[in-house]
């Protein structure tokens, strides 16, 4: 018959619980001083964390040449006066010249956000989802779109690209004479004229 082999007391006594290293102050400190400089450190993690995110956020969100920034066209590119709309698509805006100025549209419809485009044969803005039309100058014509077309803020610039007018309300803008560039501020949007009032 097999010998039954008793396990010795130390064998079956529970592991002693250990105080978690993190808390344990090192030789030679308290416990005061070394909460104290757990402390410490916490606050200066905090404060760098605070100071990164505010720098972030300072910084400017959108790059020039880039939707939601400024994108620099040279002001001969702009067409001729009342002539077909020129489409700038990564600016996702139409180029426009009417009598009064130069306006650069925002391609969305002002209803519900639909891509419209330009009807050649109806010399109009048309949008495909719900019927809204609107005039070459973003005024609204028909359909259920409560305003005109949206469009963006423009600076123009001479040959030095000095600023030498701003339209920051989205007026057409008349190009001075010595106009070399335009910056569309795709990140200024002015909301066209409702017609509701
Ligand atoms: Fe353009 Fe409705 S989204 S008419």
């Amino acid at each position: 018959m097999a010998e039954t082999t008793m396990s010795s007391p130390a064998a079956i006594r529970p592991a002693e619980k250990s105080t978690p290293a993190s808390t344990t102050p090192p030789t030679g400190m308290s416990r005061r001083e070394f909460l104290y400089y757990v402390w410490g450190a916490s606050m200066a993690l905090f404060l760098a964390e605070t100071v990164g995110v505010s720098v972030l956020f300072a910084l400017p969100r959108f790059r020039e040449g880039h939707f939601g920034g400024k994108i620099k066209i040279n002001a001969a590119d702009f067409p001729a006066v009342n002539a077909a709309p020129v489409a700038h698509n990564e600016g996702k805006f139409w180029m426009v010249t009417t009598d009064q100025g130069i306006i650069a549209h925002y391609k969305v419809c002002t209803h519900l956000g639909c891509i419209y485009k330009w009807d050649d044969l109806g010399k109009r803005f048309a949008c495909p989802c719900h019927g809204s039309q609107f005039q070459l100058n973003g005024d609204w014509i028909t359909g259920p779109a409560p305003r005109g077309l949206d469009r963006f803020a423009l600076e123009v610039y001479d040959q030095n690209d000095n600023l030498i007018a701003e339209f920051p309300n989205g007026e057409p803008a008349p190009l001075p004479s010595n106009a070399v560039t335009v910056r569309v501020d795709t990140g200024r949007k002015v909301l066209g004229k409702s017609h509701f009032t």
